[in-house]
């Protein structure tokens, strides 16, 4: 049996750890949508252009190759921003489309904001994942000083991650919303084990449902 799990959600709800987990538990791969957006972003960078350029931005897409995905550079700040200026140019998410169906054709786990509603509409089972801005902010704040050795300020932080989820969620091409179908997984007051716990117990509900 094929296995496709959407999962979507904003930054820092803990859905790619989750994500990365679930398709280890499941043995399917796992796709990290956003790094395709990180390295696009990446490469207007290296071409000193503006991510938000759409001309720029969408030839960056096109000229996407696999090990742009294994670069060192793709988190932090620059990036974060840059991501999220290119991921509003529809030609940008049109050059991607392809490439993320085809690595779920024979099952996988994708994780996003638009998977469920645009990538893989018809995938049986879809999550949304998300927490509030303050524990998403707390979690980044962590994670940066833990990864990347700085300490920023939290307000600086949580003001940039507001301003992400303000432009991921009000961008007219594939905006961050929940699937008709999607199960809210709320893991604001949840630890990592607690959540991966909750969601693979969805995934086997919905899958058995979807024989019967
Ligand atoms: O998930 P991550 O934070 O790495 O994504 C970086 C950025 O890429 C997001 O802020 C979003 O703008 C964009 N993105 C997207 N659609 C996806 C995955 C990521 O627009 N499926």
């Amino acid at each position: 049996m094929t296995i496709t799990v959407a999962i979507d959600g904003p930054a820092a709800s803990g859905k790619g750890t989750l994500a990365r987990r679930l398709a280890a538990i499941l043995g399917i791969p796992h796709l990290d949508t956003g790094l395709l957006y990180r390295a696009v972003g990446r490469r207007v960078l290296d071409g000193d252009g503006d991510p938000a350029d759409p001309m720029a931005a969408a030839q960056a897409a096109r000229a996407l190759v696999p090990a742009d995905l294994q670069r060192s550079d793709l988190r932090g700040p620059a990036a974060d921003s840059a991501s999220a200026a290119v991921a509003s140019v529809p030609e940008v998410r049109a050059a991607l489309l392809e490439f993320q169906r085809q690595f779920a054709a024979k099952g996988a786990v994708l994780d996003g904001r638009d998977i469920g509603t645009v990538v893989l509409p018809d995938a049986p089972v879809k999550l949304f994942v998300t927490a509030s801005l303050e524990v998403r902010a707390q979690r980044r704040y962590r994670e940066l000083v833990a990864r990347h050795g700085v300490v920023p300020d939290i307000v600086i932080v949580r003001a940039d991650m507001a301003a992400r989820d303000e432009a991921d969620s009000s961008r007219a091409a594939a905006p961050l919303r929940p699937a008709e179908t999607a199960v809210i997984l709320d893991t604001s007051d949840l630890s990592a084990d607690e959540a991966l716990a909750r969601a693979e117990a969805i995934v086997r509900w919905k899958l058995g449902a979807d024989r019967d």
